[in-house]
C-alpha cells in the first residue's frame, strides 16, 4: 500500500515536472552597468493579447520569437561549453584567454560590461553567476549597437553610453520604457545594417602550432558575412534581417503598453531561424537540466521553423534525364543554392551531403552517401575530396570546410586550425573569385578545378556513373541532399577529454542520447529502363571536326554552356565552360573515344567525340 503510494507520487511529480517545463519560464530581470536582462523587456514587448499579433491573431512578440533560439541560449549550448572547456584543455597556457575570446559572443552582455567595466576579463567561471551573461544575445545588447569600428570581425562592435535603445521606427514614444527600464527607445538605421550579425558572425582566430605557440597567421573560422559580400545578395543589400527576421507588412502595435500606441510597419519577426536542428532537439530534451526559458512548446515552433526554412529555401535539386552510353549511365544532379551565403556556412563543423541510392525493384544496387557509413562515418583523419563524377559507392559528395593543421593534418581543434584543406560549401548567386574579399571565403582543394564554383550561378552539378549491368527492366534513382550540423566526426576528439571536464562528460551522454539523423533539405528521383540502345540522341548542337585533332567549334549553344568530357566508361577528363561568343574547346586529353556532355540550367545533351591528335 505504502509502496504504491510512492510510486503513485513519483508518477505525479514526474508529471508536473515535465509539465512545467512545456510552456515557457520566467526570464531573468537582472541588469548590470551596461544592460538589463530579456525578462525587462517582457512586459511590454511579451505576450499580450492587444499588442505583438499579427492580423490572423500569433503572437509575434519579440521576446516570444527570440526566447527559443540559438541567440538566446548560445551561453547554455552544452556543445559550446564543452568545447570552450576542450580548448583550454589543449592549450592550457591560453585558456584564460580562449575564455574570453569564446565568451565575446556567446555571452556578450557578460563580456562587454566587464570590459566597459574595464575588467581583467570574463571567464566561464564568471558567466556560471551572472545571469546576464548567461541571456545570451539578448535584446540590450542588439539594440544598444552604435558603431561598427574596423576591423569588422570576431565581435567588434561599439555600444552606446547614453542608454539608448535603437529601433526601426522614427519617433517613437519614450515616456514608458524610460520609466520601467531606464532605456530611451530610439531610431537608428544601424539595427538594419548587416555589420550588426556580420561583425559577430565573422571569426578569425589567432592560430596556434603544436606546441601551443602562436604562428602569428590568422585562420578564418567563419565569414558569412564576406561571403553575404561576395554575392548578389550583398550586392543589392539584401541584408541578413531581410531573410532572419522575416517581415510581416501590416500594421502591428509593437508595445502593449500605454494603451494608446499606433501600429508600425514593417514590423521583424524575431525567428532567427537557421539550420541547427540537431541542437535545438538537444536544447528541447534537456530543457530543464540546461536551466532553459524558453519552454518545450516555443522549441518546437522553432525547430519547425527551421526544418522549413531548410527544406524550402535553402536548396532546390532536380536530376537531369540519365544518358545512356555503349556501357555506362549517367544520372547529373544540379544543385542550386538559394541562401545567402555559401551553403553549408557558419561553424565548421557543418557540413551536407548526397545520397544516391539506385534500386531495380526491391534490390539495392548502388548506395553512395549511407548516413553514419565510410566518409560520414566518425572518423575524421582523413576527408573526402570534392567530385565531380562518382562512379563508385565509396565515393560520396560532401559540402563541408576541412580544417587543417600547421602539419597539414585535420584538425578539429579550432585553436590549431591553421590553413583549409577542403572548402567546397556551395557559393551563393553572384559569388566571384575576383571579388576583393575572396581570400577570406576561398574555395579550396578539388572543387577549385570545379568552372561551376566560379560561375556566379550557385549552381553546382555531380554526375553519378553507373555501369549498364546494374540497370534493370525498372530502375528507380533517388538522390537527396542531407544537413548535419555536429557529426560525430567532428567530436570525438573532443569526446576524449570526457574525464577530464565534467561540461564534456555531460555534452557527451546528450550527445549519444539525441536525435541525430540527417536533416533532410530535398530530393528527387528518376525511372528508367535499359533499352539496350545508346540514348544519346536529340543533340542540338554540332561539332566541328569530328574526328578533331584538339580543337572543336561548338554550333548551335546558347549563353554561357558548362561542359564535360568523359571517357566511354564514365571517367571525367575534362570540365569547363564554353560561351556563344566564343564557342571553342581545346581538349588535353589523349587520342580516344569519349562522351562531350554540355549542360545548361536543366538540360543535358551529348555527343561521342573522336580525337585524333596526329
Ligand atoms: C566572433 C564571434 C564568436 C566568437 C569570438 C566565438 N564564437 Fe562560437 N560561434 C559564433 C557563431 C556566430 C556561431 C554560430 C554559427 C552557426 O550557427 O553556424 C558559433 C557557434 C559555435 C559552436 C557551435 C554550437 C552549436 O550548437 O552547433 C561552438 C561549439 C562554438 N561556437 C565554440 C566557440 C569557442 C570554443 C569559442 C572560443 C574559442 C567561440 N566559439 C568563439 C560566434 C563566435
Ligand atoms: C513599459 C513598457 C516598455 C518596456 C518595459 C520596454 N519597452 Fe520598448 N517600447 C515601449 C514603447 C511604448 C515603445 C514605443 C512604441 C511606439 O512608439 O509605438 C517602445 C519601443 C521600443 C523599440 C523600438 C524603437 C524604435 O524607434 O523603433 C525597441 C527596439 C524597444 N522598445 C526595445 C525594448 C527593450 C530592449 C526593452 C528591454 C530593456 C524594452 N523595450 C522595454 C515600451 C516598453
Ligand atoms: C554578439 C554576437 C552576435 C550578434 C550581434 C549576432 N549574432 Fe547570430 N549568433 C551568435 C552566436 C554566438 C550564435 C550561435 C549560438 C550557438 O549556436 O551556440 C548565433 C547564431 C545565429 C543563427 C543560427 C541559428 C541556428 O539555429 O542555426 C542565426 C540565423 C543568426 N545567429 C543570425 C543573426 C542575425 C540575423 C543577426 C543580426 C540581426 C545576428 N545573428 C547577430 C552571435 C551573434
Ligand atoms: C537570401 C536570404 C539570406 C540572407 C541574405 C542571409 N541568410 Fe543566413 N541563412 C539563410 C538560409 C535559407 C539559411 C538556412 C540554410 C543554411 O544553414 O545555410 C541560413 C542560415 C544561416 C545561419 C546558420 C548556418 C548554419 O547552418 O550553421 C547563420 C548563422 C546565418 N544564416 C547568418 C546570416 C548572416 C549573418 C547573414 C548576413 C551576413 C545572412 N545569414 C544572410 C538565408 C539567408
Ligand atoms: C540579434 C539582434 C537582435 C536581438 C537579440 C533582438 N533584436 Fe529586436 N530587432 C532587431 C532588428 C534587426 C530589428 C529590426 C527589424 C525590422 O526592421 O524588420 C529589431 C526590431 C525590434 C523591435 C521593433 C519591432 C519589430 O520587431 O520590428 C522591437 C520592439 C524589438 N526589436 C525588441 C526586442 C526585444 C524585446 C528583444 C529581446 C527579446 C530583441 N528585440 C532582441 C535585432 C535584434
Amino acid at each position: 500500500m505504502k509502496h504504491n503510494l510512492f510510486k503513485l507520487t513519483n508518477v505525479l511529480f514526474i508529471f508536473l515536472l515535465s509539465a512545467a517545463s512545456l510552456t515557457s519560464q520566467v526570464l531573468p530581470s537582472n541588469t548590470n552597468t551596461w544592460f538589463s536582462a530579456s525578462g525587462i523587456c517582457e512586459l511590454c514587448h511579451g505576450t499580450s493579447a492587444t499588442a505583438s499579433r499579427d492580423n490572423a491573431g500569433n503572437d509575434v512578440s519579440p521576446i516570444t520569437g527570440w526566447r527559443s533560439t540559438m541567440l538566446a541560449n548560445a551561453a547554455k549550448d552544452p556543445f559550446w561549453l564543452a568545447k570552450v572547456k576542450h580548448e583550454g584543455i589543449e592549450n592550457e597556457h591560453h585558456k584564460e584567454a580562449l575564455e574570453n575570446v569564446c565568451t565575446r559572443c556567446h555571452a556578450p552582455m557578460g563580456m562587454f560590461n566587464a570590459l566597459l567595466e574595464s575588467s581583467a576579463g570574463y571567464s566561464l567561471d564568471d558567466l556560471k553567476n551572472d545571469p546576464l551573461g548567461q541571456d545570451g544575445i539578448s535584446c540590450t545588447f542588439c539594440h544598444q549597437v552604435n558603431d561598427f569600428p574596423p576591423p569588422l570581425y570576431s565581435g567588434n562592435l561599439g555600444i552606446n553610453n547614453q542608454k539608448e535603445i535603437y529601433g526601426p521606427f522614427v519617433s517613437p514614444i519614450t515616456q514608458q520604457m524610460i520609466a520601467n527600464t531606464g532605456f530611451t527607445p530610439t531610431f537608428s538605421e544601424r539595427i538594419n545594417d548587416s555589420r550588426l550579425c556580420g561583425t559577430c558572425h565573422t571569426l578569425l582566430t589567432n592560430s596556434v602550432d603544436e606546441n601551443g605557440d602562436f604562428t602569428g597567421e590568422m585562420f578564418v573560422e567563419q565569414a558569412i558575412y564576406h561571403e553575404w559580400e561576395n554575392s548578389v545578395f550583398g550586392a543589392q543589400n539584401t541584408t541578413c534581417q531581410s531573410c532572419h527576421l522575416p517581415r510581416i507588412e501590416e500594421g502591428v502595435k509593437i508595445s502593449s503598453r500605454p494603451g494608446f500606441v499606433a501600429e508600425h510597419s514593417p514590423f521583424g519577426k524575431h525567428n532567427f531561424t537557421g539550420g541547427n536542428v540537431f541542437m535545438l532537439n538537444l536544447l528541447k530534451d534537456n530543457h530543464d537540466e540546461l536551466g532553459l526559458k524558453s519552454g518545450v512548446n516555443l522549441m518546437d515552433e522553432t525547430i519547425n521553423r527551421t526544418k522549413k526554412l531548410l527544406s524550402e529555401s535553402t536548396v532546390e535539386l532536380t536530376l537531369n534525364e540519365a544518358i545512356q552510353t555503349n556501357d555506362s549511365i549517367f544520372i547529373t544532379v544540379n544543385l542550386q543554392n538559394k541562401v545567402g551565403h555559401k551553403f553549408p556556412s557558419g561553424y565548421p563543423s557543418r557540413r551536407a551531403f548526397l545520397e544516391c541510392v539506385v534500386t531495380n525493384g526491391a534490390d539495392t544496387v548502388f548506395h553512395s552517401g549511407k548516413p553514419g557509413k565510410g566518409a560520414l562515418g566518425a572518423d575524421k583523419d582523413d576527408f573526402e575530396p570534392h567530385h565531380k563524377i562518382i562512379s563508385n559507392e565509396e565515393q560520396v559528395q560532401i559540402y563541408e570546410l576541412v580544417m587543417g593543421d600547421t602539419d597539414g593534418d585535420v584538425t578539429t581543434i579550432l585553436e590549431r586550425a591553421y590553413a583549409q584543406l577542403k572548402d567546397n560549401r556551395m557559393p551563393p548567386v553572384g559569388f566571384s573569385d575576383t571579388h576583393a574579399n575572396y581570400d577570406t571565403v576561398r574555395i579550396v582543394g578539388k572543387a577549385e578545378n570545379d568552372n561551376e564554383y566560379f560561375s556566379g550561378t550557385g549552381i553546382e552539378t555531380v554526375t553519378y556513373s553507373l555501369p549498364l549491368s546494374k540497370i534493370g527492366a525498372q530502375t528507380q534513382v533517388k538522390v537527396s541532399l542531407f544537413y548535419e550540423t555536429v557529426p560525430e566526426s567532428w567530436v570525438h576528439t573532443m569526446f576524449e577529454k570526457a574525464e577530464e571536464a565534467e561540461e564534456i562528460a555531460s555534452f557527451r551522454e546528450m550527445y549519444f542520447n539525441a536525435d541525430r539523423t540527417p536533416v533532410f533539405i530535398a530530393a528527387d528521383s528518376l525511372q528508367f529502363a535499359y533499352t539496350g540502345n545508346s540514348s544519346i540522341e536529340n543533340t542540338k548542337f554540332k561539332i566541328y571536326p569530328n574526328p578533331t585533332t584538339g580543337k572543336i567549334k561548338l554550333d548551335g549553344i546558347i549563353g554561357i554552356t558548362s561542359f564535360s568530357v568523359f571517357t566511354l566508361n564514365g571517367k571525367l577528363m575534362e570540365t569547363g565552360c564554353v560561351q556563344a561568343i566564343n564557342p571553342f574547346i581545346e581538349f588535353s586529353a589523349p587520342d580516344g573515344n569519349y562522351i562531350l556532355m554540355l549542360m545548361q540550367d536543366d538540360k543535358i545533351q551529348s555527343e561521342k567525340l573522336i580525337l585524333r591528335k596526329n
